[in-house]
């Protein structure tokens, strides 16, 4: 009988033993072996391990969690030292019971902040009703929300996904499939995207493809081949390429998040917008993030008065849970065919009722006009408040996303913020802090994220002299 070698002692604390499982084993062969001395072990592991049952219970302590983590996920993400447990509003609240005011809305998500009562509702309603049922079958919560999308847009259809790089990934599709079929005899109908500076459009091989930071694509190359970085707000490069006549779409957001809070000019959206109606390329607006009444606007491109052939949404749609969209003309879907694309997740019955819970609330004229008004009024106290340090460059935004950009990186402020109890995000090269507070935050709160940052400043000084 071979030895059996179990590799499972990893206490989440070695001095606890918190993760001491019951295990038990069993002695069996690979299905079709036929080497009799050939034997795994299989362990079956009772992963209602006591620190789970903690965690459940909100007792577990923020290092076990961050020492746990350490462990047992891949090391994707370079997290700040904070263990979130519950929400509330614009709070947030760790194990221990510190609290947060959070002006990230977990990456422009949480549009209506943690546990709004009628999301809440939304959810635990339709989870006792049905959570997914696939694209195989018909539900009812997909079409209300896609009827309330093409109600309140300029798009015609609307496509599901899971998340903003897999909308961006469909539109990809959708645009190459559409320039095949609008040259049914061309040997090589156009396949080529333009993409912008201080992009982002996603991770996965084709969004990644399109998004501009060098050191998101090199060590995965190769990506999807084809792409050409314009520079953000040059109309003049981007209507050359596009007439060159090989331009299946160009992507663009209306206002850059991750890449610092750039808002395109009137100009420049319109520039693109005739010569792609010249050449019959598509245009193609990321609103993941900048969508969804973050400008103040339901759209942030009703502010320029220039409409997309598609638009892809995701972050705050269905308030917290994984959702992405694409919106399209009747012109592009009618390229598209069954089976053309697809997804197991998307558009089911649960997400679907939170986004139709999250987009009866953002398009009310009432809440969007507040988001204008209090993003106006942030900019003011920001520039009041901020203006007058000399590491600060510029504040720049509109609604409730907001830029503040400094002569140095912004980390040290960020950490010193959260010690102080406020969480804030960098953006562009790091030299920029991010607001995107929940769209429900009161002027108080923001009052209160403005002192905070404003007592937090000379943190630049002293971490630049050292
Ligand atoms: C403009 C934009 N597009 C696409 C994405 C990708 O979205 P996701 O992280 O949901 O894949 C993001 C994410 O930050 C984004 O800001």
């Amino acid at each position: 009988m071979s030895s059996i070698h179990l590799f499972l002692n990893n206490p989440i604390s070695p001095s606890s033993a918190v993760l001491r499982r019951s295990i038990k084993l069993k002695k069996c062969r690979f299905p079709g072996s036929t080497n009799s001395g050939r034997m795994v072990a299989c362990a079956m592991v009772d992963v209602r391990a006591p620190e789970l049952a903690a965690a459940i219970g909100g007792k577990v302590r923020s290092e076990e969690v961050v020492a746990a983590e350490g462990r047992v996920l891949v090391g994707t993400y370079a997290r700040a030292p904070v263990v979130l447990s519950s929400g509330r509003g614009c709070k947030l609240y760790d194990p221990e019971g510190r609290e947060y005011l959070d002006m990230t809305s977990g990456i422009a998500v949480n549009a209506l902040g943690h546990g709004d009562p009628d999301w809440v509702r939304a959810v635990t309603e339709q989870a006792g009703v049905l959570t997914h049922v696939s694209n195989v079958f018909y539900s009812i919560p997909q079409v209300e929300l896609a009827k309330r999308l093409v109600a309140c847009s300029f798009a015609d259809r609307v496509f599901f996904s899971n998340s903003g790089t897999e909308a961006n990934e469909a539109a990809i599709k959708f645009a190459r499939k559409f320039q095949r079929f609008s040259h049914p005899d061309a040997k090589q109908p156009p396949t080529e995207f333009i993409s912008f500076t201080n992009c982002f459009h996603g991770r996965t091989m084709g969004a990644l493809a399109l998004t501009s930071k060098e050191h998101y694509r090199t060590p995965f190359e190769p990506v999807m081949p084809g792409v050409t970085f314009l520079e953000y707000g040059n109309s003049q490069s981007a209507v050359e390429l596009i007439r060159s006549g090989k331009i299946a779409a160009v992507f663009v957001e209306p206002i850059q998040g991750e890449g610092g809070i750039y808002s395109a000019t009137k100009e420049f959206l319109q520039a693109l917008r005739s010569a792609c109606d010249d050449t019959g390329s598509l245009l193609v607006f990321d609103e993941v993030q900048c969508g969804l009444g973050r400008t103040g606007c339901l759209w942030a491109h009703e502010s320029y008065g220039v409409f997309p052939d598609i638009m892809t949404l995701a972050k705050p749609l269905a308030g917290g849970l994984p959702i992405g969209a694409v919106l399209v003309t009747e012109r592009v879907a009618a390229a598209i065919n069954y089976g053309d694309h697809g997804s197991t997740f998307a558009g089911g019955p649960l997400v679907c009722s939170a986004a139709i819970a999250v987009l009866d609330k953002i398009s009310n004229p009432g809440f969007l006009a507040s988001v204008s008004k209090k993003g106006l009024y942030f900019k003011e106290i920001l520039v009041q408040k901020l203006g007058g340090n000399s590491h600060v460059r510029e504040v720049r935004g509109m609604g409730l996303i907001i830029g503040v950009e400094l002569d140095v990186s912004a980390s040290p402020l960020v950490d010193a913020c959260r010690n102080s109890g406020l969480l804030i995000l960098t953006a562009g090269k790091g030299n920029v802090v991010r607001l995107v507070p929940p769209l429900i935050v009161s002027e108080q709160e923001l009052d209160h994220a403005a002192n905070i940052i404003l007592e937090c400043l000379p943190v630049l000084d002293e971490s630049n002299t050292n």
